[in-house]
């Protein structure tokens, strides 16, 4: 059975932070600020809280949330909330604070701990109201129904799903990606190209999320150059690309590239836009052959002169224009320039074995195949 929803009110636009008061009110009357210490030491925290404030809403800024979100963060932001006594969170930030405040929602209503909730539907109350402000053009966090959350102790990322996770509400404001550096620019817009990439050939695929997921690699193979370079309106169409890809995957599902890149982060830290950069190109070649048409339309999307080619001519540029484009936006290609030693790739494969993506990935694998991804961007 295949399905689509995506309950979250997506607000966009320039100045969209000035005019959504008068809604996060109806959701509650104080607000907990999710994000982490660098954003909060910049003026953009205001842009969010100056109008709540302005509107009645009482905020608290909770700025404790780190590059991967842990146990811990979630646990001490659930804290913070309750001694603020706070009804509705708002994160500000890329996919970390936007999970930790899923996550730390779910604890709210549910009690526990986040491993109590791990896997799909696992907890019954809805967590409290969440309206998500993304800083970066990739996570998609802010319309989907997933929170990742590492446990430092087992270094695994858990992935907790459910369709009660959903953000209330999501926010698209320019102004909050206007000076995005060109590193994070191309991290994070390869996150998205990588979520509508897996999205789109991915087993849960369907004519509802191939829509969402073919106009955003359209409009990341138009922008995502020129917003690593700097252009402003660039930018806010990789933030709207970014939340397309977001509604268009977490129904269709993701595949080998997360896999691989979620058990790359769990073990080394790894930013995830990067780790997901590196692999998909890889896994896009391996992947060509379980759908030679959606593989010829994407690398068409991304701008590929395919209308002489064949269909499966066609369909290897797309990890051949994908490559390209790593290159051009300047992510890291090989592990070796993350400093991961060889000799992890065969704990790696087999802790990338039992990822939540990997069973969506259109191509059956097994643990040879993906120690081979791993050694291919050795
Ligand atoms: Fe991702």
């Amino acid at each position: 059975m295949l399905q689509f929803l995506s309950p979250t009110k997506v607000v966009m636009g320039p100045d969209a932070l000035d005019r959504v008061s008068s809604q996060v009110r109806q959701l509650g009357k104080r607000a907990l600020v999710v994000t982490d210490a660098g954003l909060a030491a910049t003026g953009l925290i205001e842009l969010v809280t100056k109008p709540l404030e302005a509107d009645g809403v009482e905020a608290t800024v909770f700025d404790a949330v780190g590059g991967n979100p842990t146990v811990e963060q979630v646990i001490a932001c659930r804290n913070a909330q309750q001694e603020s006594g706070s009804d509705v969170l708002i994160a500000v930030g890329g996919g970390s604070p936007i999970d930790v405040a899923k996550a730390a929602g779910v604890l709210a209503t549910n009690g526990g701990n986040v491993e109590d909730y791990e896997g799909v539907d696992q907890f019954t109350q809805s967590p409290l109201p969440l309206v998500a402000v993304p800083t970066t053009v990739g996570t998609g966090s802010e319309v989907t129904k997933g929170a990742v959350i590492t446990n430092p102790a087992t270094k695994v990322k858990m992935v907790v799903v459910s369709d009660l996770l959903f953000p209330t509400m999501a926010v698209l404001d320019p102004r909050m990606v206007a000076s995005l550096p060109p590193a994070i620019t191309a991290g994070t817009g390869m996150d998205a190209l990588t979520h509508a990439v897996e999205g789109y050939v991915a087993k849960g695929a369907n004519p509802f999320t191939d829509a969402l997921n073919l106009a955003a690699i359209k409009l990341i193979g138009t922008y995502l150059r020129p917003a690593v370079a700097g252009d402003g309106d660039a930018l806010y169409q990789m933030l709207v690309a970014s939340c397309m890809a977001g509604a268009g995957f977490h129904d269709a599902g993701l595949g080998l590239v997360h896999a691989l890149a979620n058990t790359l982060g769990g073990h080394f830290g790894v930013h995830h836009g990067t780790a997901n950069a590196l692999f998909l190109p890889y896994v896009m070649e391996f992947n060509v052959a379980a759908n030679p048409p959606k593989f010829a339309t994407i690398a068409d999307a991304l701008g590929e002169r395919v209308d002489d080619l064949s269909t499966i001519a066609a369909a290897k540029r797309a990890p051949a224009t994908v490559h390209e484009l790593a290159a051009d936006v300047g992510v890291p290609r090989t592990l070796t320039e993350l400093s991961i030693p060889e000799d992890a790739i065969p704990r790696l494969a087999d802790d990338a074995l039992s990822q939540i993506d990997r069973p969506g990935n259109p191509r059956s694998n097994t643990k040879s195949d993906l120690e081979a991804l791993y050694r291919a961007a050795l």
